[in-house]
């Protein structure tokens, strides 16, 4: 673990709760020694100690002893006053780490400037085609749902998770790749296996120290496997790109116009050219393909089974999709005007905000000089601070925080001056689900228009219901906390639609 001479003693240990809190920081050494006993109690019970040391420790930072070494914990109360602090860097923790040093893992150490990237062309490029991508997508969805769930109008099980990641899949591809790619069997099998692949790495690999990371990557078969498909999927990729070079120049030599393409492929080349950012696509692609996807998926079944339980509410989102299909057809500003499936998904991310990245801890961050918060606690340049995600179910910001009203935020957008707050895409202090602040998630806006278009074919083609006896529970390790892989839905072909969702 980290040199704790690093950390703010004086700040209370959410371990010495259990033992040695009250005794003086010498003996807290040996607390060090333990580590391993309770880093795995930070495994199996980190919901518990947080919600412990909100009590114990009302509003105080604490140190937390977690697979990323020693933390600084900070409750969400601290969050306004860090939350664009230039001296806390999002891609400083993943470089401690030390997993994106491992060869197969690269994807991961460029998410500091390919991050910027995905910023930038997600607010001037994705916004400004989005009419020309809700269509595609809605195409791709189509073609997903009558692969994964099928055409039958009787009742069948099937497990969720697989169902929507290769739908998550084939919209990330379509979009930032096109079509060639989007349908090829293989690549889609090659993004899904990388990406698995890297989360069961990852998860290994965390259980070790992180000076060892690199050595031990060089060895465990979990990174052989994730080295095999990263090379795959460069393999597949450069040849895409290849052609397009030179379409491009046998029109330029034809003096014929060049061929347009209407996908990230191309703004990804021409954005990096702009601002000089050094772009490997390949790499781009796939750390999108990790960052998007699992979050993408994670909360498209949350939100999927959230709706199963209030049948209600899933007839309350179909009607409002059929009447804006109805008046507006695919548009952007359809999915703007489709407020109730919105509310609805903001609800089901600030329930369970969901996976690796934030889990229970919303923001993590590397301090990269020294600080000193408005209580006068320091936090040296080389910890590391996380943030929990407390003020989502806190119920002096939001009435009855533990249970699921689909309308929710549909009602806060009625409210003068909340109507903006209320959005799935707007960050706040009290909905940190996209974070917050300067490293706010950049692919949000992306990740909201197609968490809608999924939901309206889903809705629209299908019945639902849970399987008897399907475990719904979330799958906790950490700060992770994932929905379950496991979990089983019956669904049906509907016979009659409010609308016919395909001939739009
Ligand atoms: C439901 C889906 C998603 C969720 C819940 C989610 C959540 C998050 C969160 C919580 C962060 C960290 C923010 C912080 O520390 O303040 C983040 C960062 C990031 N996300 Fe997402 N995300 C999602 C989808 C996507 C998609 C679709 C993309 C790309 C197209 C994407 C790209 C990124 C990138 C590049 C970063 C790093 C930003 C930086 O370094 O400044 N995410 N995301
Ligand atoms: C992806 O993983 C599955 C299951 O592990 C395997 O059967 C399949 O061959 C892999 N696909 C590719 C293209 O390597």
């Amino acid at each position: 673990m980290n040199d704790t001479s690093q950390f703010a003693f004086e700040l209370p240990s959410i371990e010495g709760l259990m033992a040695t809190h009250f005794l003086p920081y010498f003996i807290g050494i040996a607390l060090v020694t333990l580590t391993t006993y309770t880093w795995h109690d930070y495994r199996r019970s980190a919901k518990t100690m947080i919600q412990k040391a909100r009590t114990r420790f009302p509003n105080q930072p604490y140190r937390m002893i977690t697979d990323f070494g020693e933390v600084v914990m900070l409750q969400s109360e601290w969050f306004q006053e860090i939350r664009n602090n230039p001296h806390l860097t999002f891609i400083g923790t993943i470089a401690e780490e030390r997993i994106c040093e491992i060869p197969g893992f690269e994807p991961l150490a460029t998410l500091g400037e390919d991050g910027m990237l995905v910023r930038i062309i997600a607010t001037k490029q994705l916004t400004r085609s989005i009419n020309q991508v809700t269509e595609p997508l809605s195409e791709e969805i189509a073609l997903s749902l009558s692969i994964n769930m099928g055409e039958s109008t009787d009742w069948h099980e099937i497990q969720v998770m697989p169902a929507l990641r290769d739908i998550t899949t084939r919209m990330s591809s379509r979009v930032f790749l096109g079509k060639e790619l989007a349908r090829s069997k293989e690549w889609l099998e090659i993004m899904t296996n990388y990406t698995t692949a890297t989360l069961t790495a990852i998860t290994k690999l965390t259980k070790y120290y992180p000076a060892i990371r690199p050595f031990l990557g060089r060895f465990t078969p979990e990174c052989k496997q994730v080295q095999t498909y990263y090379k795959r999927a460069r393999d597949l990729i450069e040849p895409v790109m290849e052609q397009r070079v030179a379409l491009k120049r046998a029109a330029v030599a034809a003096r014929q116009p060049e061929p347009v393409y209407n996908d990230a492929l191309e703004w990804i080349a021409k954005e990096s050219k702009e601002h000089g950012f050094k772009c490997d696509v390949a790499n781009f692609q796939l750390m999108i393909s990790v960052v998007a996807i699992g979050t993408t998926s994670d909360l498209l079944q949350c939100t999927l089974i959230d709706l199963i339980r209030h049948p209600e509410t899933m007839q309350a989102a179909r009607d409002e999709i059929a009447q804006v299909l109805q008046t507006e057809g695919w548009k952007k500003t359809s999915l703007y005007s489709m407020k109730l499936l919105d509310s609805i998904l903001k609800e089901s991310q600030r329930i369970k905000p969901f996976f690796s990245v934030p889990g229970l801890t919303a923001m993590r961050r590397s301090v990269e000089a020294d600080i000193t918060l408005s209580d006068g606690t320091l936090i040296k340049k080389g910890s590391r601070i996380h943030i929990d995600t407390h003020r989502m179910v806190d119920p002096e910001v939001y009435e009855n925080p533990e249970e699921w009203i689909g309308s929710r935020f549909y009602d806060l957008r009625l409210q003068p001056g909340k109507e903006h707050l209320a959005q799935l895409v707007t960050t706040s202090v009290d909905h940190i689900g996209f974070g917050h602040g300067k490293h706010a998630c950049p692919g949000r806006f992306f990740a909201a228009n197609e968490l809608k278009i999924a939901l309206c074919h889903l809705l629209m083609k299908y019945d639902w219901k849970l399987a008897p006896g399907t475990p719904t529970n979330d799958v906790n390790l950490g700060f992770s906390q994932r929905v379950n892989p496991l979990t089983k839905v019956l669904c049906r072909r509907r016979k009659t639609m409010e609308i016919d969702i395909d001939s739009i």
